[in-house]
């Protein structure tokens, strides 16, 4: 559907919601990572430090989502990881164009298109987009969790060592002091860690019952927005690793269905 068209179509009704909107841009613009999965041939990849890459795909896909998003929200605020910030209004739009780049470099179909609404410090509404497997995630503030248009809902395991978790062993520069220990704390405890290379659908796995919680530090907004909404609309618990509040500039975050989060804090503390 063309630009024009689309925008039309969602003038016509009062009842399209941000949600709507989002679901639209990321679903044109998905069919772009569709069309060149599995083929390395189709792309060019930079590499922006060891280990961060950004593609030609993910440059068309931002473009995408930007000129379908500015048409319904002229004057947002927007940040999206590909390109400079856009200083708006206090509505600010943040875009992962694609988050798991690395995964997509790799014809691993653990990826998302992510799309996040912030406003006065709170993430109101967020979509995760996987058109490889055909998933939609959303979510808004007090309208629950959902998948292709099932609700979702966290896990209720109670006992750690029943639990998957989720988690990125950090590489390169992106290592800190202690992340061994952490990991090593949990992974006596727990029957798994699992990793999805995209941070997105770790979260998104958390609110939908398949992993139990996860960690992560030094994430940026891009990589959380939707999902940290997902998990709390979904019944699950976020904050930072430390137990402290997460607020909206914090890099840091454990996530998790409620149960947990307090042997999962308890694990973190390095003594
Ligand atoms: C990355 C993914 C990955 C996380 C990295 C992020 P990108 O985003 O979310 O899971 O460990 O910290 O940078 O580069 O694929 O958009
Ligand atoms: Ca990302
Ligand atoms: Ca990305």
């Amino acid at each position: 559907m063309s630009s024009s068209i689309l925008k039309k179509k969602l003038e016509t009704s009062s009842n399209y919601s941000v949600i709507d909107i989002f679901e639209k841009a990321a679903r044109k613009a998905g069919k772009i990572l569709i069309s060149d999965f599995g083929k390395i041939e189709n792309f060019q990849i930079q590499s922006k430090e060891i280990g961060d890459f950004v593609t030609t795909v993910d440059i068309k896909v931002e473009k995408i989502l930007l000129d379908a998003l500015q048409q319904f929200y002229p004057n947002a605020s927007y940040i999206t990881e590909e390109s400079d910030e856009i200083k708006g209004d206090k509505e600010t739009i943040v875009i992962d164009p694609i988050d798991g780049t690395s995964n997509f470099i790799h014809g691993i179909p653990l990826i998302g298109i992510v799309i996040g609404r912030v406003y006065e410090g709170e993430i109101t509404d967020g979509v995760i987009y996987n058109p490889i497997l055909n998933e939609f995630y959303w979510a808004t503030k007090g309208r629950g969790a959902w998948c292709n248009n099932k609700k979702i809902k966290v896990s209720n395991r109670k006992k750690i060592e029943n639990c998957l978790i989720g988690n990125s062993v950090p590489h390169a520069n992106r290592r800190y002091q202690n992340y061994l220990d952490e990991i090593d704390n949990i992974a006596k405890k727990c029957s798994g860690l699992r990793s999805t290379g995209a941070a997105a659908i770790d979260l998104a796995f958390v609110a939908s019952g398949k992993t139990d919680a996860f960690w992560q530090r030094n994430l940026k907004l891009w990589d959380i927005s939707a999902g940290i909404l997902l998990v709390k609309e979904a019944g699950g618990k976020i904050t930072q690793p430390n137990g402290m509040q997460w607020k909206i500039n914090n890099q840091d975050i454990l996530a998790s269905n409620n149960l947990i989060h307090q042997q999962i804090l308890d694990e973190l503390k390095i003594k």
